[in-house]
């Protein structure tokens, strides 16, 4: 087994709101950019042999100035959907050689070894594609047109699906491009791609730290984390 990551970084953030040091992937928690994190992450992780970053072309300076000096990271630029970004980076490793890759958010900084060995070990026993995710613990509730219940949603056997998320590589080239060619571009992750091209779709579990930085709030909070766990 051979792995590729593809580091998708290339949005806009824009639920976070605007800020001076740019985009939420560069914001700054525990005094580094939340990508320098992620990209650490994975640069340490030894089956991990190339990265690829996805990065708005606005972004070229503030990525050269987050990436750690590594000759196993390149990157490429990336598309309006984050399945136009996931895609742009799948195609950069196609003379890699690579048998999986893992997609990974930048935006997920907190993503633990134990998650990316779980993933390992179900390539190992066969699996196509892997999802690590967590069980549901609040009580759903649908709501209808006028801000009220319309009914309660039984939780059994819903789970919140995390990053990264992984496959075989030649599956997921595959179903992506075909994706693209078909004119689907409202996919929001690619276990959904890969779900669409009837590829199993194997779970492992993820975990509660393993959170996706969306809000200023979730941006503040993981700065509070990281500070405190210093000395
Ligand atoms: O917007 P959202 O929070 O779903 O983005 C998830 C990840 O996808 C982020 O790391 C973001 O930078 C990336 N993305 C991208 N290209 C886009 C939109 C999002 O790489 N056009």
């Amino acid at each position: 087994i051979s792995c590729g990551v593809v580091i998708v970084a290339a949005g806009r953030g824009e639920r976070a709101g605007a800020h001076a040091e740019g985009p939420k992937q560069y914001r700054r928690i525990g005094g580094r950019p939340v990508i320098a994190h992620t990209l650490d992450l994975f640069l340490a992780w030894s089956p991990a042999c190339h990265i690829v970053a996805v990065i708005h072309p606005d972004d070229e300076a503030l990525f050269a100035s987050a990436r750690p000096d590594c000759d196993r990271l390149s990157v490429v630029h990336g598309g309006a959907t984050r399945q136009q970004s996931v895609l742009a980076g799948l195609e950069a490793l196609a003379a890699s050689g690579i048998s999986h890759v893992l997609i990974q958010d930048a935006v997920r900084p907190f993503v633990e070894p134990a998650i990316l060995e779980r993933t390992l070990a179900a390539f190992r026993t066969g699996a196509e594609a892997v999802l690590p995710v967590v069980a549901v613990a609040d009580t759903l509730k649908r709501a209808d047109a006028n801000g009220h219940v319309a009914e309660t949603v039984s939780r059994a056997g819903l789970f919140a699906a995390q990053t990264p998320q992984s496959f075989r590589y030649p599956t997921i080239l595959e179903a992506h491009r075909r994706a693209a060619a078909s004119g689907r571009g409202d996919f929001t992750d690619d276990a959904a791609i890969a779900e669409w091209a009837g590829v199993r779709v194997q779970l492992v579990e993820g975990s509660a730290g393993n959170v996706k930085l969306t809000l200023q709030k979730d941006i503040a909070m993981a700065d509070q984390r990281l500070s405190s766990a210093l000395p």
